[in-house]
């Protein structure tokens, strides 16, 4: 059982708060679950989270759960989706754990795709229901909402986006961050950005300050460097890993390359937020691990959890790679266009029926 309550970065307690009251105190008889991987901070667990986080962690024991669980596609993926009406109260289970788990300082942070209603070109909500539950039924809070854009993504799918051209490329997931109380410890300066060339000139060279004709009263002290710019809960980051030693070393043993996986730069960015070096850091779905990964490469204790043994076995590279890659590779800031509207409207017709029926080949 896992759960000292002090921080070894401090030595002291940070256990407090009122216990969930949904949430069984009491630990089941069976014994401890053995991880398959240790590492000098954290370990991996193959099973069910559901059954091996009430075995293997005490209440308010986790700073921060970072997590992408299966999401409620409606095509069935590789890695065991369920379909998104079952979707809420398969995740019931796991809501009632988080809660017990975490800090009353801590943070739940899921990255979750949308979907696609079957059949027709419209959207899932589960996502959002999901949230919604989370917050009325197990007492988070909405601590603030995150997309991560993926500029690599493909258009999908493919019929409503290629074929019949009433829709545009889905290319975000939400991620959610939820606390257990309305003040989590945070801090937006351990991820600032790099300010924009116009801001540098700008702290370099002067303003007038004055009312600007957005109404803003742009004040001298726009003019201090503060280290870097804020970031814009707009993740952008491209999923375009191809040949990493993860990838290699899956195919040259036969196992699995994990498909969902997210870059690490993704939990690194809320690792970083969100905990100091040494908090616990847990992912409850962690497919290859890539959390686990970011947490040791951070200095943080941490805890993976992952159904499928052929996954766990496909991680065990990222804690044994001594030429361990930086967390992030590109440091060039992507762009993205603004709307283009010079397309002549007659050039492109509406879609009359809505996308009912196919075009002709
Ligand atoms: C979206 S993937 C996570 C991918 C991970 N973020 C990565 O970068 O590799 C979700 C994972 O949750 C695992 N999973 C599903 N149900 C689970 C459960 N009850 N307990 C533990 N893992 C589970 C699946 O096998 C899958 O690997």
């Amino acid at each position: 059982m896992d759960g000292d309550m002090s921080n070894p970065a401090t030595g002291k307690s940070e256990a407090c708060g009122a216990k969930p009251k949904t949430a069984p105190t009491e630990m089941p008889p069976h014994p401890e679950p053995q991880p398959l991987i240790t590492t000098r901070l954290g370990r991996v667990y193959c099973g069910d989270s559901a059954a091996l986080i009430p075995s293997t962690l005490k209440p308010e024991s986790v700073d921060l759960i970072m997590t992408s669980p299966p999401f409620g596609l409606v095509r069935k993926k590789s890695y065991g989706n369920e379909d998104a009406d079952r979707y809420l109260k398969w995740f019931e289970q796991f809501a009632i754990q988080f809660a017990r788990v975490l800090k009353p300082s801590g943070s739940l942070v899921i990255d979750i795709g949308g979907a696609w209603n079957r059949g027709t070109p419209t959207r899932s909500l589960y996502q959002y229901e999901l949230l919604i539950m989370l917050c009325r039924d197990h007492g988070f809070y909405l601590a603030q909402e995150f997309f991560w854009w993926n500029p690599a993504k493909l258009p999908a799918p493919a019929e409503w986006v290629n074929v019949r051209r009433v829709r545009v490329k889905d290319a975000v997931d939400c991620i959610w961050w939820l606390s257990k109380t309305p003040f989590p410890k945070a801090s937006n300066r351990r991820v600032l950005q790099p300010y924009s060339s116009s801001m540098l000139n700008l702290l370099e060279n002067g303003y007038t300050p004055g009312l600007r004709p957005s109404g803003h009263d742009i004040s001298h002290r726009f003019r201090r460097n503060n280290g870097g710019a804020i970031p814009p809960n707009l993740i952008a980051l491209a999923n375009t890993e191809s040949n990493s030693s993860y990838q290699r070393y899956c195919k040259a043993r036969g196992l699995p390359i994990h498909p969902a996986r997210f870059p690490a730069a993704v939990p690194a960015f809320f690792i970083k937020m969100l905990t100091d070096p040494g908090y616990r850091v847990i992912d409850p779905f962690a497919g290859s691990c890539v959390t686990g990964y970011a947490a040791e490469l951070l200095r943080r204790r941490w805890i993976c959890y992952e159904l499928e043994p052929r996954y766990v076995e496909g991680a065990r590279i990222r804690f044994q790679d001594s030429n361990q890659l930086p967390i992030l590779n590109r440091s060039e800031p992507y762009s993205i266009p603004p709307p283009n509207l010079s397309v002549d409207d007659s050039d492109a017709p509406l879609i009359e029926n809505g996308g009912t029926r196919r075009p002709p080949a």
